[in-house]
């Protein structure tokens, strides 16, 4: 049977992952996967994530089975952390949540009840997006379109993805990334976000929105701001939510997949249909990391602890963005310093080409996306200068 298996395409990003640790420069500099790292080049766990460990471990409760929809608890607090329990006009109400692998797992999970309730469904997705989204949407049966993201000055264009957008039917479903765009790190404004609510709202199709990076941004609640008005303005809406970034929790794979229907009896059938898609996929997702979530957002200290350390993770992305942009600008790229100035997040896209891209790898042992994404949130403070050199250094070689 084996000899059948045709030689599979490589993840590109764990591919480049692979040549950095083989890389033997000690200048070495690994930007290229979504994870925080502190000033010591290490991935802390949360004080509030251990702190909420601690209590657990003393608690020692049953490993037993839980249900397909995991932790009730965790789902509970996911639908109050994300959608607010005023806001909505009582959007928490009006919605299901099922505890999920992660939010790759919440996206599978939803591109899963997409095509149990309509086969064949075309969901859009930005053009670049998430370098899983299509591939995660296809697997599950889907057809996949994209619509415009960036202009030609690497600003978000508004005009451009209303105009994609406007070709979507009422029969579709809209992949729309909650905050901090990967791996653009470009966002919509909030007058683009109501033009999107509005189109929405008016034309039919369905908002998909994925959150994984709440918090990292302009701050939880602004963060969180684009999703909570669509919820207000649409019927049925679906969010992935990952708690991988904003709790750490990057291995213990913990997130969450929520349907909002127009009313409760519109969603009678959703929590069964995601459950049933879960048993044929992995069955029930692991406790660990809802049950951390869970104790961390339902006690006041550890939730005011853990709200604490992500501004201050947010702070540090922010400085290391900053920096960079200050950085290149005294090097002679202002403009290009600007567009990096106002990107958001963890990512951040370079103005380089691939080749650019391959020479910054090759001559100054940093490793970023070829497609430039950099993970300035996986960047010590005092590496900022020697990115910027290296920038600087290739854009002065020109684009060839
Ligand atoms: C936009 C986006 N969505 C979802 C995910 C999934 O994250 P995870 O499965 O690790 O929770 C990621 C991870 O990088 C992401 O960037």
């Amino acid at each position: 049977m084996l000899e059948l298996l045709l030689p599979p395409p490589v993840d590109p990003l764990w591919d480049l992952t692979e040549a950095y640790g083989a890389d033997a420069r000690p200048e070495r500099l690994n930007l290229v996967l979504g994870v925080y790292r502190d000033q010591t080049g290490g991935t802390p766990v949360m004080a509030a994530v251990r702190e909420a460990e601690m209590r657990l471990a003393e608690r020692s409760a049953s490993k037993e089975y839980r249900g397909l929809s995991g932790n009730a608890a965790f789902n509970r607090a996911m639908l109050s952390l994300v959608l607010g329990s005023g806001s909505g006009g009582g959007a928490a109400e009006r919605a299901v949540a099922v505890q999920t692998v992660a939010g790759s797992g919440a996206l599978r999970l939803l591109a899963d009840l997409i095509c149990r309730t309509r086969p064949g469904t075309t969901v859009w997705i930005s053009d670049p997006a998430y370098v899983n989204h299509r591939p995660i949407l296809e697997a599950a049966g889907l057809t996949v379109r994209t619509y415009g993201w960036l202009d030609a000055e690497g600003r978000f264009d508004t005009a451009g993805m209303l105009r994609d957008l406007g070709g979507a039917r009422r029969d579709d479903v809209v992949l729309l990334q909650g905050c901090c765009h990967n791996p653009t790190g470009v966002d919509p404004s909030a007058q683009a976000w109501e033009a999107v609510a509005e189109l929405a709202a008016e034309r039919g199709w369905v908002p998909f929105v994925d959150l994984a990076y709440h918090g990292l941004g302009d701050g939880l609640e602004a963060d969180l701001a684009a999703t909570r008005l669509l919820a207000e303005r649409v019927p049925e809406m679906l969010v992935a939510i990952s708690c991988s970034k904003n709790f750490g929790l990057y291995s213990d794979r913990t997130g969450c997949a929520v349907v909002l229907g127009a009313s409760r009896q519109s969603l009678r059938h959703v929590e069964t249909a995601l459950q049933n898609a879960a048993r044929t996929l992995y069955s029930m997702p692991p406790e660990h990391g809802a049950a951390v979530v869970t104790a961390i957002l339902d006690d006041d200290g550890l939730r005011a602890l853990w709200r604490a350390e992500l501004d201050g993770m947010r702070a540090r992305i922010e400085d290391n963005r900053r920096g960079l942009a200050a950085e290149l600008t005294a090097l002679g790229w202002g403009a290009q310093a600007d567009v990096l100035a106002r990107q958001k997040g963890m990512f951040s896209m370079l103005p380089l080409t691939a080749r650019q891209m391959l020479r910054l790898r090759s001559r100054f042992a940093i490793y970023g996306t070829t497609a430039g994404r950099i993970n300035i949130a996986g960047l010590p403070a005092h590496r900022v200068p020697c990115l910027a050199q290296g920038v600087a250094a290739v854009l002065g070689e020109g684009a060839e």
